[in-house]
């Protein structure tokens, strides 16, 4: 898998210096089509890079630690890029000192992702909350958004690889963050979703 993403990346990136010569061509046909074919191989470069993530992910080597949730939490929203013109609002009902023993980057991996799927999914704008709760041997964080929603015909696929919906991603987000639970001998769950919004909970194992 990494061999071959290498092989694609050199690929990509002598395209990549094709049509930047291209795109200092005089002619207007040319010029038109540059930016389009620039864009499609940054795509695909994008792709690559998650496909190989995605393969990292069935196998993650797990560098469990105690880590404060709530901190985590507010580092992930740090990273996630609102649609343009959406006033998002992070409501994190988590108490400070709620310890966690998991791998911390590999959780943030799949708490980014959510949010930012929550995020895109709220093109108007909402609230993303995050909550916490422990009991019965098992740490449970639920991530809820006030988006559009997840249509039944995608539901069926959320969680298999290469399954992007209607967005412009590769699908994988959801994919990896069932790998990286799973790995942790935790688990991910959409628990409800309609057109006032969509939340999923994640589980671990309580280890605090
Ligand atoms: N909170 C959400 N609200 C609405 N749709 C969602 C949400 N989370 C995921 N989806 C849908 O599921 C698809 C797959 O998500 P994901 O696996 O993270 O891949 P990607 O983000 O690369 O598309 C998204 O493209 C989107 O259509
Ligand atoms: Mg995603």
């Amino acid at each position: 898998m990494s061999r071959v993403n290498h092989d694609l990346r050199n690929s990509l990136a002598s395209a990549m210096v094709v049509s930047d010569s291209l795109a200092q061509s005089e002619d207007p046909q040319v010029q038109k089509v540059t930016p389009r074919l620039m864009a499609a191989i940054d795509r695909a470069v994008n792709l690559c890079s998650q496909t190989l993530d995605y393969a990292r992910s069935r196998e993650p080597e797990l560098h469990p630690e105690r880590f404060d949730l709530r901190t985590l939490v507010s580092d992930v929203l740090d990273f996630v890029t609102p649609p343009p013109d959406a006033e998002i609002r992070w409501d994190i009902g988590i108490d400070p000192g709620f310890v966690v023993v998991a791998d911390k980057n590999q959780m943030f991996r799949v708490l980014l992702n959510l949010a930012g799927n929550a995020a895109a999914a709220m093109p108007e704008g909402g609230t993303l909350r995050f909550r916490a709760e422990r009991g019965g041997g098992w740490v449970s964080i639920d991530i809820a958004d006030e988006g559009t929603g997840i249509p039944p015909k995608a539901q069926e696929t959320l969680f298999e690889p290469f399954m992007p919906g209607s967005g412009k991603g590769t699908g994988l987000g959801l994919a990896i963050a069932k790998e990286l639970m799973r790995a942790h001998g935790g688990d991910i769950k959409l628990m409800e979703t309609s057109d006032r919004g969509t939340r999923f909970r994640l589980r671990l194992p309580d280890r605090g």
